[in-house]
């Protein structure tokens, strides 16, 4: 099997001051940066024509089939700035086997961890001006692939694209604390279905609910078990921690549930923190029953894009309560600074988590 090479093409970049003021201004996903990396799939030829080019708009048949039976897959995944000047992409191997599995998952064909990582790479390398160098900022890296052929069947398409764009990430300084909605009508994923991976459907399909949370006066949606709608498993697009007793609680990857790289990482950093942690199940009772007792003292939300979010209350039809005082807690804190002290270089990297750039 050859290796893909995304050698860059030359092009004209943002101007130097432009970039550097949209730098400033807070935001995510709605800035990108100059260039975007694409390769190509077919039968006969496999993966092939890889390219670092221009950031550009496609051009697409109508009859593309992701554009009606939603074979499309996405990974997120981020480039920080080290305090000795270089950059890293954090945990970039492990967003690889991910983008596999959902490739498996969708029918789609494998890209291999080495053409993921010379990907992600050629575009942090062409593009690492665009990488903020303020602590908690990031260059956020949008690896996708879609079903490219055109034609009418319902069937695995034979033709397929996959590119990399990259959005630097500029959350706020203090995050406030998000209201969660349990939605008693609708679920996010259910056994042998596709909750375990990055496919679009899967975020398409949790959107009702979104707005049935917004009418409710609530941020997100804190997802409940499909089978017997007690069990918390997931909050919009991201995993969920519940600070209980000096313990850290987190649902068990039940088969339903995607398997974040952040709630990983969390798992691993938090023992180093003082702080046992658990994979079990809670149910909305126990969360409930928990906060009102005082023995669930915070919760919080984490993903790749958000890192760690800090729940401040929650709803249901006829029920709402507030997890601790409603603010931010000191453990949320702590596990967000120790992520971003190893993000950042700043702390030892003992997993072997960040990929020099
Ligand atoms: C991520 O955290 O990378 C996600 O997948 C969230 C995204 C849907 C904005």
């Amino acid at each position: 099997m050859t290796t893909l090479e995304f050698t860059p093409e030359r092009i004209d970049p943002m101007p130097a001051e432009q970039r550097e003021a949209l730098l400033r201004m807070p935001g995510f996903g709605s800035l990108y940066s100059d260039h975007m990396v694409t390769a190509r799939w077919d039968a006969e030829h496999g993966w092939h024509d890889a390219r670092t080019g221009p950031l550009a708009a496609f051009s697409l048949h109508p009859a593309t089939m992701a554009f009606h039976y939603g074979q499309t897959i996405f990974e997120g995944l981020k480039a920080f700035w080290r305090a000795d000047g270089r950059h890293a992409l954090f945990r970039p191997g492990d967003h690889a086997r991910r983008f596999a599995r959902s490739a498996r998952r969708m029918a789609m064909p494998e890209l291999s961890e080495v053409d993921f990582l010379a990907a992600v790479t050629a575009l942090v390398r062409v593009d690492r001006d665009w990488v903020p160098r303020t602590r908690g900022h990031s260059f956020y890296l949008r690896p996708f692939m879609i079903a490219a052929e055109t034609h009418l069947s319902n069937r695995p398409a034979e033709e397929y694209l996959f590119a990399v764009i990259g959005s630097p990430a500029r959350p706020a300084a203090e995050p406030a604390p998000i209201r969660l909605w349990a939605s008693p009508d609708y679920v996010r994923a259910v056994d042998g279905g596709t909750g375990t991976v990055k496919c679009g459907g899967n975020y398409g399909g949790s959107y009702l609910a979104q707005r049935e949370a917004a009418e409710h006066g609530c941020d997100q949606v804190v997802w409940l078990d499909a089978r017997e709608r007690r069990y918390v498993e997931e909050v919009g697009g991201s995993n969920l921690f519940f600070v209980e007793a000096g313990r850290l609680v987190t649902p068990p990857l039940s088969g339903t549930l995607l398997a974040g790289v952040t709630r990983d990482s969390i798992l691993a950093l938090a023992p180093r923190l003082g702080l046992e942690v658990v994979e079990e199940p809670v149910t909305i009772d126990d969360w409930e029953r928990g906060c009102r007792s005082g023995r669930i003292t915070e919760t919080f939300a984490c993903g790749t894009a958000r890192a760690v979010a800090p729940v401040g209350s929650a709803a249901t039809p006829g029920r709402e309560w507030t997890v601790g005082d409603g603010t931010t807690g000191p453990v949320t804190r702590r596990v967000l600074g120790a992520l971003l002290d190893v993000q950042h270089g700043q702390a030892p990297d003992e997993f072997r988590w960040l990929h020099a750039v």
